[in-house]
């Protein structure tokens, strides 16, 4: 596949991470969210990021100039038929990503990638809406998109080997070394970080140990770079506790029942960096607060 144009839907974290990461493999992208607001916030993101790597020396201002140069922002669909890849990144919810692809399926190009960055959900589910299942698959991206090196390849029933053998060359094009799963709530990755976070937080509710001592066990018993609930702060506690309950509903398992003071902060509207405060407090520009 000779991909040339990328579409990202969605300019939270994760779509902004992808755009900035699409952008930097030398491609076009088209950056749209449903309002000039929410596309601004991931513009200062990718902006922020670029000139910081090139205040670091990582790459030249030339370069950075040339990375944002590649990116359009906007907030309407026109742009979707000029795509060779078009990416959904927007929040967990079925029914909300299957409208998204109902309304941009017919409007894509012959032959185009459709691909979701869906984190758990049901790939066969959401590319049942498009008129070309066969070019629909997940590239599931791990945050900070810019920094983690995989890239998930989510393969639903009708999936094509084409269209993995195309995924596939665009994941390397960007950086990324991916490996395939099959569809499969929370597919490879998900279901055991996941789990494992949705664990560290009933250590926590249940008074086992501090949100300190579980994080700094884990980071220096088990190597992680972070600790659990820093991480789940991080990743945002709505995207952990959608995570679980598709975990949860998917397998009809009470093993993966999500902790109850999870599902409590996401009521609470506590979910982590995003609203400064989850596990831990955050400053404005997301750093732990003492
Ligand atoms: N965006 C872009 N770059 C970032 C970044 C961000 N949000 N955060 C950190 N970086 C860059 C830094 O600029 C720095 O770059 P440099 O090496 O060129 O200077 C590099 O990453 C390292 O950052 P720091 O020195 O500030 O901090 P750390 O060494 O602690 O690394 C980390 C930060 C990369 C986030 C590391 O702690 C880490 O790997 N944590 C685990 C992340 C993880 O597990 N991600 C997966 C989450 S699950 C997921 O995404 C799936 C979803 O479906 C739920």
């Amino acid at each position: 596949m000779n991909a040339k144009t990328v579409f990202v839907i969605g300019a939270g974290a994760m779509g902004a991470g992808i755009a900035q990461v699409v952008a930097t493999g030398g491609f076009k992208v088209y950056l749209n969210d449903v309002t000039m607001d929410r596309v601004a916030r991931g513009q200062k993101q990718i902006t922020n990021n670029i000139n910081r790597n090139v205040t670091k020396g990582k790459m030249t201002p030339e370069e950075g100039t040339a990375i944002l140069g590649r990116l359009t922002y906007t907030d309407s669909y026109d742009k979707v038929a000029e795509a060779d890849v078009v990416i959904e990144a927007i929040f967990e919810n079925l029914d909300a990503k299957k409208a998204i692809f109902q309304k941009i399926g017919p409007m894509a190009k012959e032959g185009a990638l459709l691909a979701t960055n869906t984190s758990s959900l049901s790939l066969t589910a959401i590319g049942s809406v498009v008129p070309h299942p066969e070019r629909f698959i997940g590239i599931h991206f791990f945050n900070p998109a810019p920094v983690m090196k995989l890239v998930e390849l989510v393969v639903g029933l009708k999936t094509s080997p084409e269209t993995i053998a195309d995924a596939m060359e665009f994941g390397k094009k960007l950086g990324k070394d991916p490996v395939v799963s099959k569809d499969s709530p929370g597919f490879l990755v998900n279901r055991c970080l996941v789990v494992m976070l949705n664990e560290a937080i009933c250590l926590y509710s249940e008074g086992v140990g501090s949100a300190e001592d579980i994080d700094k066990g884990m980071m220096l018993g088990c190597n992680h770079p972070m600790g659990p609930l820093t991480l789940a702060d991080m990743v945002g506690l709505d995207i952990v506790s959608a995570v679980m309950e598709c975990f949860y509903t998917g397998f009809a398992d009470s093993k993966y029942r999500p902790a109850l003071l999870l599902r409590k902060m996401v009521e609470a509207g506590t979910l982590g960096i995003k609203t400064g405060q989850g596990f831990y407090k955050y400053d404005a520009n997301g750093k732990k607060v003492k």
